[in-house]
């Protein structure tokens, strides 16, 4: 246009100068206006163009942390498992489990190896992502409730409208004959799934052997099945926090 006559009024050249309140470096923008506004003061830019793309990109990532936070939440994600810092190592089986989490996973490995932390942490990528709901559950903790005649379905119910469940320590205590067959419908449940549920579990030994902590064997047996057909069909990621190859039959790293 550069100042030239449009179809019906005329067009003048403006200038604006100001200083930005932030950086104080000075900016000036011109533009056409008809001429009727000639006369009109247009209010003063606060900031230059850099500064004032800073201010919306910094308000932008508020609002993402704000968002991650509350998906965490929902999540029952713990706070000391939300944030991950590279200097305390780890870094490997985090990315590890971020590159397997299309999938199920059995992370394994001794006390404090990071476990628990590189499962939330692929939980954090996805809930940014965007791509799944998340449900973070130490059995501990939900033990007595999963168990319980009355409380029982509602919990069962909740952990299932999930895509991704977290179950950590899994069989860390004795596993009762009711404790156990809540959690072989979960599995089952996770196993029979035509949508992309998923279970990420973490664990102080190896699939194989959390036999021994069950008060029914079968149970185990049952549980232990489904996993490694999981495995075999390339749904479950077997992931050592140790860095030794699993022992069990099916075992892939
Ligand atoms: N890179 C890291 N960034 C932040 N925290 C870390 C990091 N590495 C380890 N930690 C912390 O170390 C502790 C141990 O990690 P975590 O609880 O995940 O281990 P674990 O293998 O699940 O142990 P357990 O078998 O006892 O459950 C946690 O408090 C965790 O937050
Ligand atoms: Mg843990
Ligand atoms: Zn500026």
């Amino acid at each position: 246009m550069s100042g030239h006559q449009t179809t019906n009024s005329a067009s003048i050249s403006k200038t604006l100068n100001w200083r930005c309140k932030n950086c104080g470096e000075y900016e000036s923008m011109t533009f056409d206006i008809p001429d009727i506004l000639a006369k009109y003061d247009f209010p003063q830019p606060r900031l230059c163009t850099k500064c004032e793309r800073a201010e919306i990109e910094a308000a932008n990532r508020r609002t993402r942390r704000d968002q991650l936070e509350t998906l965490a939440d929902q999540a029952a994600i713990p706070q000391t498992f939300r944030r991950f810092d590279a200097a305390r190592g780890n870094v490997g089986l985090r990315q590890r489990c971020i590159d397997s989490a299309a999938g199920s996973m059995w992370i394994y490995g001794a006390r404090g190896r990071g476990k628990t932390l590189a499962a939330c942490q692929a939980a954090m990528d996805e809930l940014e992502i965007g791509t799944a709901s998340v449900r973070f559950a130490r059995i501990v903790d939900i033990a007595s409730t999963l168990t319980d005649r009355e409380r029982s379905p509602y919990l069962m119910r909740e952990l299932l409208a999930f895509r991704v469940l977290i179950l950590d320590d899994f069989a860390a205590a004795r596993v009762s004959d009711a404790l156990g067959q809540r959690l072989y419908a979960l599995i089952d449940a996770v196993y029979n799934s035509k949508t992309q549920r998923r279970v990420w579990i973490t664990s102080d030994v190896a699939a194989d052997a959390i036999a021994a902590r069950f008060d029914d064997a079968n149970c185990a047996g049952r549980i232990i099945g489904r996993f490694k057909r999981m495995v075999s069909d390339g749904r479950m990621a077997v992931i050592s926090a140790d860095g030794a190859e699993w022992a069990g039959s099916h075992g892939k790293r």
